[in-house]
């Protein structure tokens, strides 16, 4: 099967020109003006923007956790990502305490299978250094293409792990060619603020936000930065929300230390605003690290501006309000942490990031595909439009009107976080290593056209597959 993509404003981390992309298979193979060759289908993209398939470095799909399992599956939470013109993510292995990490590889692989509409790879989340994977183990993973160890420095009781193993880690990763990544807020003190604020009868959504300050989260990145430059390995964190975490990362970078910083769609729009909302309603923003006062609005925007801050993912850790942040309504430390957002990343960048001025196009691809896939051992064979690349592309329409809902998006999920927002510019056709994925509204692929993807090891890159000669 061949596709030509005619006369589409293409647009790449470094380019912007109007030209033809022909795919041949699974690869673009030919870029020009007004190419004459043949083609199984030709797409007219006159007037529409043609962008590399987006890359989402963190998302949470049907994983168990805060006593239930996030809604989404493989399936629905893929499916919603196709619409919203991501065609490969990245999710996390959450080793069961106690379980090495190749079966809980295998376990995470089993229910993906069959399901999958985009191609995905996994980072390994490790929980348990003693009883289950060891040291030993883990610096085997990045054989197998699982090239990116996450450590969460909270949720006390659950998925925190302690300096010793997060340090250890970090020097297996600075030796095996990992990626360590950071959920940095500190654990311990916010355990003490909750058990604090529940003994004084503060029960309610907010004080969700209110007992994980900013100062927690700024303490804990500063941690991992220190200790990651002590192994000797690269570290990135996930989800920074506020400026202080931004400012030691900044700090890092300028010193030329392998520290980069990632945020998350919500953290631009989501405030203590909407975690404050009556009538429970304010569930639905609890997630961690916490939303936070809008000042943090504009330290953001000015983080991806200035590669402060080098990503922008989703954290898509979705869930029912009622029935799953319903188990909350009494407590607010039992209603699961995380919201839905793989579907409407790319609208909102492009409407507040771009259509208001504040980042450029290519910034905007540079942060959605173009730098997941090179921190992530995904490039250049996806996070760009090149030859030789896989044909995962966008063609986006900039003038089309949009408006977010849960009523019309394809996660599970029975409410959005941009819910009523209106957008200018949305994914027409998505095509997934050459194959059209979502056409006119519908899905049209079948699930089972996703792979996994064996990422290359940190600072390598993952050379494009060559056609059999
Ligand atoms: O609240 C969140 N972010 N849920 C998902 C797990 C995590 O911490 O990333
Ligand atoms: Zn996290
Ligand atoms: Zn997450």
């Amino acid at each position: 099967m061949s596709v030509l993509i005619k006369g589409g404003r293409v647009i790449t981390a470094a380019d912007d020109y109007v030209g033809d992309v022909f795919v041949d298979g699974e690869r673009i193979s030919l870029i020009g003006e007004s190419l004459d060759v043949a083609a199984d289908r030709v797409i007219d993209a006159a007037g529409k923007y043609v962008l590399p398939g987006c890359i989402d470095p963190h998302t949470h799909l049907d994983m168990p956790f805060g006593g239930t399992v996030t809604i989404d599956d493989v399936e629905s939470g893929q499916t919603s990502a196709a619409f919203g013109g991501t065609t490969c993510h990245v999710d996390f292995v959450i080793q069961p305490q106690g379980m090495t990490f190749g079966d809980a590889l295998d376990e995470w692989k089993a229910k993906a299978d069959g399901k999958q509409v985009i191609d995905m790879g996994y980072h390994m989340a490790i929980t348990d250094l003693k009883n289950g994977g060891t040291l030993e183990e883990l610096a085997t993973l990045p054989e197998q293409g699982v090239t990116s160890y996450k450590l969460f420095m909270a949720y006390k009781g659950a998925l925190m792990v302690d300096d010793e193993t997060l340090f250890r880690t970090m020097q297996v990763a600075a030796q095996s060619g990992a990626l360590v990544m950071v959920h940095a807020e500190n654990g311990d003190v916010i355990d003490i603020l909750v058990r604090e604020a529940l003994a004084a009868g503060h029960t309610e959504p907010l004080y969700h936000a209110l007992t994980r300050p900013p100062e927690a989260e700024g303490e804990a990145t500063n941690r991992a930065i220190q200790l990651a430059h002590l192994a000797g390995a690269p570290l990135y964190v996930v989800h920074v929300t506020c400026r202080e975490a931004v400012e030691p990362i900044a700090r890092a970078r300028d010193a030329g230390w392998n520290v980069w910083g990632e945020t998350c769609t919500q953290y631009f729009f989501n405030s203590l605003d909407d975690i404050a909302k009556p009538n429970f309603e304010g569930a639905k923003y609890v997630y961690s690290p916490p939303v936070r006062d809008k000042s943090n609005w504009d330290v953001l925007w000015n983080a991806v501006r200035t590669d402060a801050l080098s990503v922008i993912s989703t954290d898509h850790c979705a869930f029912l309000w009622d029935g799953q942040k319903t188990m909350g309504r009494d407590d607010f430390s039992k209603i699961p942490n995380g919201g839905p957002g793989l579907e409407n990343r790319l609208q909102m960048i492009h409407e507040f990031g771009v259509r208001h001025g504040r980042i450029s196009l290519n910034r905007m691809v540079e942060l959605l595909a173009t730098n997941p896939a090179k921190l992530f051992g995904l490039y250049p064979r996806k996070g760009t439009i090149a030859v030789g690349s896989d044909a995962d592309i966008v063609i986006f329409d900039p003038e089309r009107t949009h408006t977010i809902s849960a009523a019309t998006h394809h996660s599970k999920s029975d409410y959005n976080l941009f819910e009523g927002t209106e957008v200018t510019g949305t994914p027409e056709l998505v095509l997934l290593r050459g194959q059209v994925l979502v056409e006119n509204g519908e899905l049209v692929a079948s699930p089972g056209v996703g792979r996994f993807v064996a990422r290359a090891k940190f600072g390598q890159e993952l050379v494009p597959e060559r056609v059999p000669a």
